[in-house]
């Protein structure tokens, strides 16, 4: 026969161990702190929607890379009728004009390396 008495108490020690890193981060609120992104200055809004661009701006920048190689179509117009050339070094670092502390800084926190600088000219880069 199982003894509930003794298991039940057990189930809960164990639980309450085994979630300690999560309780100590909600108590102690240390978060591994996510990079401060240098947004542009004299700009307020990106080519689209932020959290859409957060999370989508590779693919973004890979259907801009197909309709210029492949369609020659170079325009982009954004939701609200603003027109960009579909550039990733005059069109996105136009505006970001710092690589290193926008870009960089959340590929590198992530641990994401883009090989695009192989080719691609960052207008700033030291090269
Ligand atoms: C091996 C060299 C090479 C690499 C690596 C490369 N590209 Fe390109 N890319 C080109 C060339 C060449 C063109 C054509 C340029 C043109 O017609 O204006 C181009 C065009 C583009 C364009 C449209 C034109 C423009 O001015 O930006 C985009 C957007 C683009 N690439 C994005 C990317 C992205 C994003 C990456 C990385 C994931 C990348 N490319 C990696 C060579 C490269
Ligand atoms: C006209 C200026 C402008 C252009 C062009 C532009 N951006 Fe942005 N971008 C911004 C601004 C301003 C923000 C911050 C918006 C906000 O605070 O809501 C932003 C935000 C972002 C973010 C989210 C950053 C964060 O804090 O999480 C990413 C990723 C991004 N842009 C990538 C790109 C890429 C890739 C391109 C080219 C395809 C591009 N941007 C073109 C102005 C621009
Ligand atoms: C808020 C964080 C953040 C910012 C800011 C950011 N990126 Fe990214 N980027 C990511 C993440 C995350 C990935 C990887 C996504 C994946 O692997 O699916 C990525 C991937 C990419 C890729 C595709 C890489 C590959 O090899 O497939 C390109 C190109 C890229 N980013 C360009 C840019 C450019 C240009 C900027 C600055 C204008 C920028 N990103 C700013 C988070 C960011």
């Amino acid at each position: 026969m199982y003894d509930a008495g003794k298991i039940i108490p057990g189930l809960v020690v164990f639980l309450a161990v085994a979630t300690v890193p999560i309780w100590y981060n909600v108590a102690s609120g240390h978060e591994v702190a996510a990079p401060e992104i240098e947004k542009p200055a004299d700009e307020t809004q990106c080519v689209a929607d932020t959290a859409y661009m957060r999370r989508e701006h590779m693919q973004l920048l890979s259907s801009w890379r197909d309709d210029v190689v492949r369609s020659d179509d170079r325009v982009y117009t954004t939701a609200d009728g603003r027109r960009y050339d579909k550039s990733l070094t005059r069109t996105c670092l136009g505006c970001h004009q710092s690589k290193a502390n926008s870009c960089d800084r959340c590929h590198d926190y992530l641990d994401v390396k883009p090989y695009c600088w192989e080719c691609h000219v960052d207008p700033k880069g030291g090269l």
